[in-house]
């Protein structure tokens, strides 16, 4: 199945001093998602945004606000979140958390529902639970900041991933991409089967607009490609 695929900023580099103007950029150049990084200072070493700020910018998105809660006990937040607005939600497998309950939680809340898999996690940490979930994130940076370079080591990740997944009658799954995905990487990236293209310092340094409209391009001539093989 071929996905669409799907640019999604990572609000984390923008200015946060002004997220009603970072919204209309984003809704300007029709990004498809908005990549929201929630961080509680516990499972990563940064804090960052809570439920009151996604509902305080939701009123202005027009992509859906795609929220990454790499946080402890995510069950205790998500309704929080679903409810100020969030329309996709991904929870990390790592920690002690009852992954079925969550997932589920996240689809009653009626958003869609992700796992996020850190660099170093097994792989197999996402098999059990792929055919209950919409996307599968997977980090190609360790999470908890922005900037960080990407770790190769995705490329055969995302590769052997899809492979399963197509495999095992999954090819409705995603695959979101998470961490140093600038110009300059992300055709090997949409090679391996990523559809959900998160990028902060890609997209925010510089000039917003023209690095959307690069990625755009890359993404346009990969697909030109991949139709005409
Ligand atoms: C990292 C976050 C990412 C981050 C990506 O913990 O999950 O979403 O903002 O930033 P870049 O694209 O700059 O690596
Ligand atoms: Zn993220």
């Amino acid at each position: 199945m071929l996905h669409n695929i799907k640019i999604a900023p990572s609000l984390l580099s923008s200015d946060f001093a002004n997220l009603q103007t970072e919204m209309e950029r984003c809704n300007q150049s029709q990004v498809e998602l908005i990549h929201v990084d929630v961080m509680d200072g516990h499972f990563v070493p940064n804090i960052t945004i809570g439920p009151l700020i996604v509902s305080a910018i939701k009123p202005y998105a027009k992509a859906p606000l795609d929220c990454h809660l790499m946080i402890k006990n995510p069950d205790k937040y998500i309704p929080d979140f679903a409810k100020a607005g969030a329309d996709l939600i991904s929870v990390h497998v790592e920690g002690e958390i009852h992954l079925h309950r969550t997932i589920n939680m996240i689809k009653d809340c009626g958003a869609k529902a992700g796992v996020a898999l850190n660099p170093a996690t097994p792989l197999e940490y996402a098999y059990e639970i792929a055919e209950f979930v919409d996307f599968i994130l997977l980090m190609s940076v360790n999470p908890g900041f922005g900037g960080q370079k990407f770790i190769p080591s995705f490329l055969r990740r995302c590769a052997t991933l899809r492979k399963f997944l197509d495999k095992n009658n999954l090819q409705n799954v995603e695959i979101e991409v998470d961490g140093g995905i600038k110009k300059d990487n992300l055709e090997e990236v949409l090679k391996t089967g990523a559809s959900m293209i998160v990028s902060g310092s890609g997209l925010f340094s510089g000039d917003f607009y023209n690095n959307v409209n690069d990625f755009r391009k890359i993404i346009d001539n990969f697909q030109k490609k991949t139709i005409s093989v």
